[in-house]
Formats: structure tokens, C-alpha cells, sequence
């Protein structure tokens, strides 16, 4: 009952995949794919993509948002990109903390925080990814860590730019290998999720926050994982690169 408080959002992330030429070609069939969605729809694309993406998206349903960020505003970090430069190109969103950034990129919860408080100061909505590896799982301290990661990431997030979060769990050993959480584990976690984030924020924040799962969910697995109470979204990696399958899910999640 308190889902419909909240919004479902269903986000594509592309990772390092398509051109700027094939981004075009995508969101043109996305655009065909998708229309009318009764669920908020992101694609996040690599940065060379996002002017495309924000030019090819203009007057449709989709939204645009990156894959990173970095915490300080300008500077001596070469390479980097910063969240006003994203602002500056009219991006909305973007993904922070993603596993693949903790794994090869030395990301960390502390330097989650400090890129989730610059996205917002920016006045970018951020997708906050957690989400606990195989061993982690095994070792049975999932909810231990996925608490402490969404503690960590909310460091300093005020009550009124929560709003602008959302919190992926995205369970490392279900991505890209075809293995989905059971509908109940992710309803598990999510749900560990807004409790933690009911500690912080007091309940209406809490019932307001959009939780969503992700980890090789596709058009046949997003029905079941979204009928769970606190299962919001999907956050969709290999899935997103065929509008079919993308559109699928945002049909499910629609419903
Ligand atoms: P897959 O959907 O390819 O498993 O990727 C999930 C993911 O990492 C989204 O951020």
C-alpha cells in the first residue's frame, strides 16, 4: 500500500557500451519502444554519449543520467567529470557507487558520500548503489553491510535532499551472470533498506524513498521482483541495450 507514495523508476544502465553514433540509434528505437510509461524512465549512457542522449531525448518520456561523478565542483583531477558539468549539459541523474566503481575503480563508501552530497548540491537526483558479493552473502552479513553502506552513503543528506535518492540494491553476484536474486531475497534486502533509512529519516521519508533492485533482471524475471512491497524500480544493466527487452520492464513496472 505505501508503494503507491512512491515512484517507480525504472533506470537502463549502459556501462561502457555504445558510440555517441549508436546512442542516437538506440534512444531512437527506445523512443519508439517506450511510450507512455506508467513508471519513471532513466538511461544512463558513458559520458561521451550524454549530449547525445540529452539532445535525442528531448520531448519524450526518458530521462537522462551518468554513470559517475566526482566530488569536487573543478579542479587538478585529470580525466574526471564533476557534477555541474553534468548539470551544465542537462543530465538529471546519475548512478554513485556503482560495484563495478568499488571493484576497479578503488570506490569506497566514504568517497560514495562525498560523490552522492556533490550530485545533490548539483541538483542531480543520484541512484546510490549497495549491494553484498557471494562470500559476503554466504558469510550471512548482508543486511549488516547493506546497512552500513546506505549509513555511509546518507552522511550528511538532509531530509529534503533524500528526496532526490534512490538506493539500488544491486547484489554483486547477480550481475551480468544471469543469476537473479529470488523475488524474495530482493524484497528482503530492499526492505532492510527503508528500515535503515526509516532509522535516520523517521517513517514518511522512508515510505517515500524509492528502492530499487538490480542485477540481471529482464523482461521475464522484472514482473515478480516488482510485485514485491519494496521492490520500486530496477536499475537494468545488459537488458537496457535492447529497446524489446527494456521496454518490457517498464511495462512491468507500470502495472
Ligand atoms: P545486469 O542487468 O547486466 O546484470 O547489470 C545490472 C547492473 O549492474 C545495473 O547497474
Amino acid at each position: 500500500m505505501n508503494k503507491q507514495l512512491r515512484k517507480a523508476v525504472i533506470a537502463g544502465n549502459w556501462k561502457m557500451n555504445k558510440t555517441p553514433t549508436e546512442t542516437a540509434g538506440l534512444i531512437g528505437q527506445l523512443k519508439s519502444a517506450v511510450q507512455n510509461p506508467g513508471c519513471e524512465v532513466v538511461i544512463c549512457t558513458p559520458f561521451t554519449s550524454l549530449p547525445c542522449a540529452v539532445d535525442a531525448t528531448k520531448g519524450s518520456c526518458l530521462h537522462v543520467g551518468a554513470e559517475n561523478v566526482h566530488f569536487e565542483a573543478s579542479g587538478a583531477f585529470t580525466g574526471e567529470i564533476s557534477a555541474p558539468m553534468l548539470t551544465d549539459l542537462g543530465v538529471e541523474y546519475v548512478i554513485v557507487g556503482h560495484s563495478e566503481r568499488r571493484q576497479y575503480f578503488a570506490e569506497t563508501d566514504q568517497t560514495v558520500n562525498k560523490r552522492t552530497l556533490a550530485a545533490l548540491a548539483a541538483g542531480l537526483k543520484v541512484i546510490v548503489c549497495v549491494g553484498e558479493s557471494l562470500g559476503q552473502r554466504e558469510e550471512g552479513v548482508t543486511e549488516e553491510l547493506v546497512r552500513l553502506q546506505v549509513k555511509i552513503a546518507l552522511q550528511g543528506v538532509t531530509a529534503e535532499a533524500l528526496k532526490n535518492v534512490i538506493i539500488a540494491y544491486e547484489p554483486v553476484w547477480a550481475i551480468g551472470t544471469g543469476r537473479t536474486a529470488t523475488a524474495d531475497q530482493a524484497q528482503e534486502v530492499c526492505a532492510a533498506i527503508r528500515r535503515v533509512v526509516g532509522e535516520l529519516y523517521g517513517q514518511p521519508a522512508a515510505d517515500g524513498l524509492t528502492v530499487q533492485y538490480g542485477g540481471s533482471m529482464n523482461a521475464g524475471n522484472a514482473a515478480e521482483l516488482l510485485s514485491k512491497p519494496d521492490v520500486d524500480g530496477g536499475l537494468i544493466g545488459g537488458a537496457s541495450l535492447k529497446a524489446d527487452a527494456f521496454a518490457a520492464i517498464v511495462e512491468a513496472a507500470g502495472r
